[in-house]
């Protein structure tokens, strides 16, 4: 599970928004929505979605927000990265079939997951359409990446790209089977009351272990109990979570 990651390339994709390629020491199949938690100075790690992967080369896309993005965000090719993964639960993608018409919404840094996820959907004959939301237009990436796929809106909450608001306003519940979430809980909170009947919601929270030892990460169920992100998700039913 702890392998030693290389990086072929670095480029920034949005503003404070960095690409990173990575060679993984082994080729692998990875189920879309799973992170790699990546060794950041002597002793912690950050969870970081992954974005693709093609053989033995993994991306990640991620926004520089303190120190430990800010160092991955400084590496150059043929860097290592220590990294623990790939973790987590995915995105189920096996139980959705082709009939099922299928909206990816992801905001901000929730894209990266989704941009896999339709790869791996389309891959399979699956018809999906994305919706991406982000704060203004400078903080876009992705777009044509995801266009290439299928369908994709673009929001900007001050309009500065695509159609002004918060991903909602694209969104028209009547004509999905599944919706599959990624980002901000504000958002994923909202989502979870749209009439669809199936919804998945990756949940991005603060991390420690990421490996279900430390406790720093439980999100409350309706039940009263609790679930570990790192472990027991990322990716949960809606209903199986209180956000
Ligand atoms: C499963 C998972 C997958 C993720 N995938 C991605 C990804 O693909 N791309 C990406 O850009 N980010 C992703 N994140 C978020 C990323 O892990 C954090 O941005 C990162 O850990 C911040 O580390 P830092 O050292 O740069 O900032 P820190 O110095 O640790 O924090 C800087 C500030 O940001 C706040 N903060 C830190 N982490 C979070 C968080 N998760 N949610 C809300 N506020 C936070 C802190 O409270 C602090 O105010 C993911 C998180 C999880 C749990
Ligand atoms: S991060 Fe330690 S239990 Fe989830």
């Amino acid at each position: 599970m702890k392998q030693l990651l290389t990086v072929v390339s670095r480029r920034t994709v949005a503003q404070g928004a960095t690409e990173l390629v990575c060679r993984l020491e082994q080729p692998q199949d990875i189920a879309p929505g799973r992170f790699m938690h990546l060794r950041v100075g002597p002793l912690l790690r950050r969870p970081i979605s992954i974005a693709r992967v093609d053989h033995d080369l993994i991306t990640f896309l991620f926004k520089e927000i303190g120190q430990g993005t800010a160092e991955l965000a400084s590496l150059r090719p043929d860097d290592k990265i220590d990294a623990l993964g790939p973790l987590g639960n995915g995105f189920p993608i096996n139980a959705i079939n082709r009939d099922q018409r299928v909206v990816l919404v992801g905001g901000g840094i929730g894209v990266p997951p989704l941009y896999e996820t339709m790869r791996q959907l389309v891959v399979r004959g699956v018809t999906c359409e994305a919706i991406l939301g982000f704060d203004t237009a400078t903080s876009v990436f992705y777009e044509a990446e995801f266009q290439a796929l299928g369908k994709t809106t673009v929001t900007t909450v001050d309009g500065t790209h695509g159609t002004k608001g918060f991903v909602t306003v694209a969104l028209r519940p009547e004509s999905y089977d599944v919706l599959l979430a990624c980002g901000p809980e504000p958002m994923l909170r909202s989502l979870q009351q749209q009439p669809i009947e199936h919804k998945y919601l990756s949940i991005e929270n603060r991390m420690g272990c990421g490996i279900g030892a430390c406790f720093a990460c439980v999100c409350k169920t309706p039940t009263g109990g609790y679930v570990k992100t790192c472990s027991d998700g990322p990716v949960f039913r809606a209903e199986e979570v209180v956000l």
